[in-house]
């Protein structure tokens, strides 16, 4: 395993725009562990897959060719060799359907495992709700972005999107199998009231101890 410095969080907290900024200034890659979710879900349902079916989603889950490359230091999720959409990974049924999947334990342990095989073959950070406490628990660099459910809601609508942030968070923090949780050793931002550039500077602050080039 490479370096990597994990950035969990609640939907919509700033976390992939500050993971993505940070690795271009490290020059380092960027992974987005949510698209892998999605990307699974999207495929679900495409073919067909009852969600709410958690024997049928971890059936699916066992013949899925689930991928990924490095596109210019950003990881690309692939299905069957070929790249998923962001629109596709953002639409609305995606949003309403992705808690359901990323809960069945089949699921979790296929992703788990194409994110670790990133981090052996680059220095990466990752966002997500479970990479401080179970993907990668030995990092000594982990973070949490938060932000209040009202301005992230703002966020969401700004990005012209509709995603039903509480509701999602509450599935996401209340399951069984790696929910969301703040990661021992974390160091903890709330970027309410902080733009990209600042949790990003406030990062490396945290970060400055002679390991990182800022
Ligand atoms: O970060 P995001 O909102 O794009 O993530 C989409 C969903 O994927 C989220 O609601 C829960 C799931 N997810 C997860 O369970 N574990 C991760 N490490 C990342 C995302």
């Amino acid at each position: 395993m490479n370096r990597v410095i994990s950035i969990d969080g609640p939907a919509a907290s700033g976390k992939s725009s500050v993971a993505k900024a940070l690795a271009k200034i490290l020059g380092w890659s960027f992974v987005n562990s949510g698209e892998f979710y999605r990307a699974t879900t999207w495929a679900m349902l495409d073919a067909g897959v009852d969600v709410d079916n958690e024997v049928a989603v971890a059936e699916a889950a066992g013949s899925l060719e689930l991928s990924a490359e490095m596109v210019d230091g950003i990881s690309q999720v692939t299905i069957e060799g070929k790249p998923v959409a962001s629109e596709l990974m953002s639409s609305p049924e995606v949003n309403g359907a992705v808690s359901k999947v990323a809960r069945v334990p089949a699921v979790r342990e296929l992703v788990v495992e194409r994110l670790r095989a990133l981090a052996d073959a680059y220095e990466v950070t990752m966002e997500g709700r479970d990479i401080g406490s179970v993907v990668f628990p030995e990092t000594p660099y982990k973070f949490y972005v938060d932000a209040s459910e009202e301005v992230r809601q703002q966020r969401r609508a700004a990005q012209g999107l509709t995603d039903q942030i509480a509701q999602r968070d509450r599935a996401d923090s209340q399951r069984k199998s790696a929910p969301l949780t703040i990661p021992q050793g974390a160091v903890i931002i709330d970027s309410s009231e902080m733009t990209i550039d600042e949790v990003v500077t406030e990062i490396g602050d945290n970060l400055e101890n002679g390991d990182f080039d800022f």
